[in-house]
């Protein structure tokens, strides 16, 4: 059989917590997933803050090397692309350093920890002409994608409204301790930076740029444990509260929040246009609904009403499992990796970019500033 001369590229992964697990699954997994990838690909080296753990990685993952200084991974010449996935603090210098390497640089959420930071990124980006992408997950899963479709095909039409939340209850235990993401001085921002990013980003692929905010943030359990188990205080919002009004005038409110009792991962939103609506929970990943308010309404109501459709797993050269097995969160980061590696091998720009990154960044800063002035209406700076 003859090969297809497809480029090998090869990853350098900062960062192996979740999500450096979840990147790495993802680049070893795609070709049992998807016929006809432009591209075969390899995690070659790992760095993390200790070099033991970088060590027992590269066993159990079979990496081929090692690293507790990021310098050294960023160096290699024969790394294509570096992969960010420490926490947010450590983004924008990793990935200034890797574009200055002549670097590809897929990018964790957030993009970096304020507006001058990431739009600094943004135009980096721009300028190096290398394929760089965030992980923006849940633009990829099949009913958003399909969601997607139905507003570009003029389905839903002006949007009036829209209400969009992601729920965790992951802070409401005082005894847990506090890791990087209740501490502001590594992670930036709270649920406003974790969950709401997520958010944001849809939100603002959907219905526009979000122009102006108000924006309210709550701790309801302020005393953890550090990492050595003396009592500690978080400075990082647990809930986050926000009302949106875009520069084409839809109006509508973003609720994020690790204090939510009976929450695992529950993404939701709601658009509500002029000719449709749209629905879709995460928990109940294999479904968009759709309202079409062209459908005939009569006689006896006609056909209108909200239509579940399957979405499943009908990915384009998805041929395992099945396009009509059923979904789940893995599959919107398996999508994500699988596009942005095409983008790189066929040396095209992939979306979402650093500067969707930067746009995020620009509404989250929006938002705390208004948290810190009472919740005045604030205007997102551009
Ligand atoms: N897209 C998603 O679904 C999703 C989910 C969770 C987290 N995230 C994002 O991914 C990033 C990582 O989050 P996580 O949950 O994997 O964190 P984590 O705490 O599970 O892992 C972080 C890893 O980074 C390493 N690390 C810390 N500082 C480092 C440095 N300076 N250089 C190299 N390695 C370093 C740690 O040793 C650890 O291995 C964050 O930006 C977070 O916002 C995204």
């Amino acid at each position: 059989m003859v090969q297809k001369d497809i480029p090998t590229l090869r990853v350098g992964l900062l960062g192996f917590g979740s999500m450096g697990r979840t990147h790495t699954w993802a680049v070893r997994n795609l070709p049992f997933h998807y016929e006809d990838l432009p591209f075969r690909a390899e995690t070659v080296g790992v760095c993390t803050t200790s070099i033991e753990k970088s060590r027992r990685v590269c066993a159990e993952f079979g990496i081929g090397a090692a690293y507790d200084n990021e310098d050294d991974l960023i160096a290699r010449p024969d790394v294509d692309i570096i992969d960010v996935c420490t926490p947010n603090v450590f983004h924008y210098g990793a990935v200034k350093k890797a574009l200055a390497a002549g670097k590809h640089v897929l990018c964790e959420k957030p993009l970096a920890i304020s507006p001058k930071e990431a739009d600094e990124l943004a135009a980096l980006a721009d300028k190096s002409g290398k394929v760089c992408g965030m992980v923006f997950n849940n633009r990829w899963l099949a009913p958003v994608l399909r969601a997607k479709q139905l507003m570009d095909e003029g389905r839903v039409g002006r949007v009036l409204h829209f209400s969009a939340s992601y729920l965790h209850n992951s802070c409401m235990d005082p005894s847990r301790r506090a890791g990087w993401k209740q501490d502001k001085t590594i992670c930036g921002g709270g649920v406003l930076f974790d969950l709401g990013a997520h958010v944001i980003d849809l939100m603002t692929w959907f219905c526009g740029p979000i122009v102006g905010v108000s924006g309210m943030e709550q701790i309801a359990y302020p005393s953890h444990p550090d990492a050595n188990g003396n009592d500690w205080k978080t400075n990082a919002d647990e809930a986050f509260y926000m009302t949106c009004r875009t520069a084409s005038d839809a109006c509508g409110t973003i609720t994020v929040s690790k204090i939510t009792q009976g929450a695992n991962d529950d993404l939701f939103f709601e658009i509500y246009g002029e000719k449709g609506s749209l629905r879709f929970s995460l928990m109940e990943p294999n479904w968009l609904e759709f309202y079409d308010a062209t459908a005939p309404s009569s006689p006896q109501g006609g056909t209108r009403g909200f239509t579940k459709i399957e979405c499943v797993s009908r990915y384009p050269n998805m041929v395992f499992p099945s396009p009509k097995a059923p979904a789940g969160w893995l599959n919107g980061h398996l999508e994500s990796m699988r596009a942005y590696l095409s983008a790189v091998a066929e040396n095209r720009p992939f979306v979402p970019s650093f500067s969707d990154g930067a746009e995020v960044q620009r509404v989250m800063d929006a938002a705390y500033r208004s948290a810190s002035n009472g919740s005045k209406l604030t205007e997102v700076q551009r």
